[in-house]
């Protein structure tokens, strides 16, 4: 048979690559993803040429990622128990769809990756590859082998002929990494320690605040029916918009965070995380949606966050219930048009101005000043005390005080 590995080139898809081949006596064909994770791809393909792979595939898929994932998850102003803007989560189902993709043309009847038992990357690989391709099967060599821990992989490596880049090896960092677009995170290593701080040189995106310029960066971003289009008056493609946010916010130290957070799986990890440009994106759209959505529907939209944001990391981004959840925050989405103005200030994103041709803002009404009859006072006084009916009867009933 044959099977499509999601490969970066790295030490350990490259012992998987050869594990495959010799376990299941496959064919393997390769997919390596470029989501803006700032590698080189050559070298995986080269590696993947040395290792004998005939079907190298390579996708740059930079745009697709934040056009058809990243952007459409940020109409929902999603975070994951308050604080992850979900960088890895929303990565995962492209890289599945492509998988599955590629297995189709390629005729192959499996798909294989390199995410460990114990995480959230298996489930959510596997629940989108599913969900695509009922028939599909899934190979994840670290639920089956016994290379755990890295002497073993080494060892394995070595007697393989697998070339081993020494020098990178030695410099690898210690902590687990995935990058792309829309964040770097950082786990494992000492940071299993959730009291011990990580030095500074583990940032790679972001100055600390301290060391950030003392001059705040000001900047316009321009959106379209939810999604940012443009930064001072600049038109950008998707991709090139987040990767100038990640610039000038990992710049001003913005987007950093350190948290405990728990894994689909059942276990509590803890994780850092660099998300410059989502960070300054989610509080200029919610500046811009304080404009132009309903209080209804905007509040609907943030009781709806948690559950869609848990649908994103628990890996059901194609399921129905994401699908429907989509379509209800989109359909919010038409009238959140304009421009939102924000100050970079040493880790902190403030809105400086919000203006919009949709916006529902009336000033004629909300005015402390003469209203010309916009509102009238008095109507407050019923609304008041239909209200607090229920309280006075309360209260009578000797419930307070
Ligand atoms: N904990 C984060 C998440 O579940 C990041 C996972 C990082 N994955 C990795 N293969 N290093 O989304
Ligand atoms: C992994 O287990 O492969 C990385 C961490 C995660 O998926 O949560």
């Amino acid at each position: 048979g044959k099977v499509v590995l999601a490969y970066s080139g790295g030490l350990d898809t490259s012992v998987i690559l050869k594990w495959l081949e010799e376990t299941y006596d496959c064919e393997v064909v390769t997919f390596t993803a470029d989501l803006g994770q700032g590698e080189e791809l050559d070298p995986a393909r080269e590696k993947a040429e040395k290792m004998g792979v005939k079907e190298i595939y390579i996708d740059d898929l930079r745009e697709t990622f934040v056009r058809d994932y990243v952007f459409p998850m940020f109409r929902a102003n999603a975070i994951y128990e308050g604080e992850y803007l979900l960088g890895t989560s929303i990565a995962r189902p492209l890289i599945a769809k492509r998988l599955v993709d590629i297995a189709r043309e390629t005729g192959a009847d499996a798909v294989a990756h390199g995410a460990t038992g114990k995480g959230n990357d298996q489930v959510r690989f596997e629940l989108n590859a599913y969900a695509l391709n009922p028939e599909i099967q899934v190979i994840a060599p670290w639920r089956e082998w016994d290379l755990n821990s890295r002497e073993k992989l080494m060892n394995y490596a070595e007697s393989r002929d697998i070339p081993v880049d020494f020098a990178a090896a030695g410099k690898k960092s210690p902590y687990s990494m995935d990058a792309n677009l829309l964040h770097i995170s950082y786990e494992g290593g000492n940071l299993e320690d959730p009291w011990w701080e990580p030095e500074e040189e583990m940032w790679r995106w972001s100055v600390s605040p301290e060391r950030a310029p003392d001059e705040a960066t000001e900047i316009v971003i321009g959106f379209e029916k939810g999604d940012p289009v443009s930064i001072n008056g600049e038109k950008l493609s998707p991709a090139e918009l987040l990767l100038k946010l990640n610039q000038l916010g990992g710049a001003n130290g913005i987007g950093r965070l350190d948290m405990v957070e728990n894994r689909y799986v059942g276990m509590k990890s803890r994780g850092c995380y660099e998300t410059p440009g989502g960070t300054i994106l989610l509080k200029a759209r919610r500046a811009l949606e304080s404009l132009t959505l309903d209080r209804g529907e905007a509040h609907m939209k943030d009781e709806l966050m948690p559950k869609y944001a848990e649908l994103v990391y628990n890996g059901y981004w194609f399921a129905p219930e994401r699908e429907m959840l989509q379509k209800a925050i989109d359909a919010t989405q038409a009238n959140v048009n304009g421009d939102v103005r924000l100050r970079l200030y040493k880790g902190n994103v403030i809105v400086a101005g919000r203006q919009s041709d949709n916006s529902l803002f009336d000033p004629a009404i909300a005015t402390f000043e003469d209203d010309a009859g916009a509102y009238d006072q008095r109507d407050a006084e019923g609304f008041i005390k239909l209200n607090a009916l229920r309280l006075r009867i309360g209260a009578k009933a000797g419930r307070r005080g």
